[in-house]
């Protein structure tokens, strides 16, 4: 991994805050590799550095995958000058750790995002070929069919525009599970409105093999357990599974 400086690798670990670091150092009482650190510009390989703050080992944890129930009114971005973005949500101590939202949610749709600083498993988890379904709870403004089901089930065309065939279970009248492993922009609205119905609520449930955690209230976040982190690429689908 490359070499970053020490004061940004221990603040992502939530050891303090970045002056917090510099304070430590000051104080002497930050080693690397058995050598006292002396400034905060020093770098190290994180993953290949043995750090101790005042005598305590510090596993340094490359990665991070946050579960994020995302609230409507919040956009799916790092940073926006006019409006509050997903980072915004987060504890100070996790805003340090580069985080990106790995796919986007629209505005108005609420639910299941990860956060993450692995740029490598979000390219996974978001290419169609990886087989990655997401699973997203539908309320429209019309009654649903058994007709919409098959027009689903068969892959929906709209102008130039194909979608690949996705699973629909209606759950109400108004309402339905839908569960599809692209990420087109507007998708499911646009499937929605090429069966001439309009999307009045939207929310994501499920990504891979992950539940939205039923506990996790709306703007709350937690880090994924290691299987959760595993169970991302689960490529296994099926509503009823
Ligand atoms: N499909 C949409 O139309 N919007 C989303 O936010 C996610 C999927």
């Amino acid at each position: 991994m490359a070499a970053e400086r020490i004061d940004k690798i221990l603040s992502s670990q939530n050891i303090a805050s970045r002056s917090g670091v510099k304070a430590l150092i000051k104080a002497g009482k930050i080693f690397a590799n058995g050598q006292l650190v002396k400034r905060p510009e020093e770098k190290y390989d994180p993953t290949a550095t043995q750090f101790t703050v005042d005598g305590q080992p510090v596993t340094v944890q490359q990665y991070h995958y946050i579960m994020l129930n995302k609230p409507q009114g919040i956009l799916s971005a790092s940073r926006d000058q006019h409006a509050p973005t997903v980072i915004d949500l987060l504890p100070e101590e996790w805003k340090r750790r580069d985080l990106f939202p790995a796919g986007r949610l629209d505005k108005d749709t609420e639910g299941f995002i990860l956060l993450t600083n692995d740029g490598e498993l979000s390219h996974k988890m978001l290419s169609p070929k990886s087989h990655v379904y997401k699973l997203y709870e539908v309320c429209c403004d019309r009654k649903l069919t058994q007709e919409d089901v098959q027009s689903f089930a068969e892959g929906i065309h709209s102008g130039e525009q194909v979608f690949l065939p996705a699973e629909m279970k209606i759950t109400g009248e108004y309402t339905a599970l839908v569960e599809i492993c692209e990420g087109k922009f507007h998708q499911i609205k646009r499937m929605f409105q090429t069966i001439g119905a309009q999307v009045v609520h939207l929310k994501r449930l499920k990504i891979g093999g992950v539940w939205l955690d039923k506990n996790l209230s709306s703007g709350a976040a937690r880090p994924l357990t290691e299987s959760e982190i595993t169970a991302l690429l689960d490529r296994k689908h099926g509503i009823e599974s």
